[in-house]
């Protein structure tokens, strides 16, 4: 039987590359890529991308591309010509007309940077965007295009500092620790900044669930969990046995030298996600065993 055929942005980064080598045996993937020797598509380019769009038998288009550099994207603050607004918010609006155009359903993924941290509980998807910077802001400012396209269906799923069983040449959270830990050399971690780790070989199970269930509409699809740096370091060097002693720093006092600001906790409620799913999130120390380091 013919695969299915997934038009995808960003399915060379980091997590789009993990969907791509864990799901080639059911999809067919075709990338709209900037680097594509053949085919470039930048999707800052309306015409670039409704060219491909319109020719494409697909059903589905998952948006990964983005501006993802945080600390560069700082630098860009407020300016609207910036490589980061350009392509988190006009080539999200791009990618969004033609989808509504051609008729696709768009997954666009987006991130726990869209709040401001102050929460001290779990983030819901009821909770209201609340950007401390720009590249939450031009993430937040993608999401409101997505859902006010008429007649677009859409599926927001949001992840936060995601790792991957496997290496990557952009190292991960997990990996930038295991590698530094292994080279003898990390910075203090903070007890005092919180997390939700996203394990990207289980977000990979999201994606194609969301495919073949049809979801529509908005998903924190994170692991539920919510970690400390400090802890998640010490579970990496503990259970990949690496002989590290991890110290604990402090992220209000890190604040005190540093011009961006941080949000002090990402995690997100998966609750929503976990009702309509039909297969187990793996808990992040399962995830953690499975690395292969
Ligand atoms: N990584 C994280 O910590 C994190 C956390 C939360 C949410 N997210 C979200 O998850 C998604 C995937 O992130 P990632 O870390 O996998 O990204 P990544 O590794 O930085 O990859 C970004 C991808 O976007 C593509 N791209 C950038 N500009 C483009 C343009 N103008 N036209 C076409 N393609 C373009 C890049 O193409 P080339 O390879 O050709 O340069 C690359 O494949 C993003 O939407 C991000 O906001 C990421």
């Amino acid at each position: 039987m013919d695969k299915q055929i997934i038009l995808g942005t960003g399915l060379n980064g980091l997590v789009g590359s993990k969907f791509v080598s864990d799901f080639a045996d059911h999809y067919q993937f075709d990338n709209l890529d900037l680097r594509d020797s053949q085919r470039p598509v930048d999707i800052t380019n309306q015409e670039q991308v409704d060219r491909v769009i319109a020719q494409s038998k697909a059903k589905f288009l998952i948006h990964f591309a983005a501006f993802t550099n945080v600390t560069a994207a700082f630098e860009q603050k407020e300016d609207k010509k910036g490589l980061c607004y350009q392509v988190n918010v006009e080539g999200t609006r791009n990618i969004a007309l033609a989808c509504q155009k051609f008729n696709k359903q768009l997954i666009h993924i987006s991130t726990a940077y869209v709040f401001d941290g102050q929460k001290e509980t779990l983030y819901t998807e009821e909770d209201l965007l609340s950007p401390i910077e720009w590249y939450g802001q031009t993430k937040a400012w993608a999401e409101e295009i997505v859902q006010a396209t008429d007649n677009l269906t859409w599926t927001i799923l949001r992840i936060d500092q995601p790792f991957r069983s496997d290496p990557f040449p952009k190292l991960d959270v997990a990996w930038k620790l295991i590698k530094g830990m292994r080279a003898g050399k990390i910075h203090p971690q903070f007890s005092d900044h919180f997390f939700g780790p996203s394990y990207i070989d289980d977000f990979a199970k999201v994606l194609d669930a969301v495919i073949r269930l049809k979801l529509t509409g908005l998903f924190h699809a994170t692991s539920g969990e919510q970690w400390t740096d400090f802890a998640f370091a010490q579970a990496l060097s503990q259970k990949l046995k690496i002989d590290y002693q991890v110290e604990a720093g402090s992220l209000a006092k890190y604040l005190k030298t540093s011009q961006r600001p941080y949000q002090k906790n990402t995690a997100l409620s998966v609750e929503k996600l976990k009702s309509v799913l039909d297969f187990d999130l793996k808990s992040i120390n399962s995830a953690i065993s499975e690395i292969r380091a």
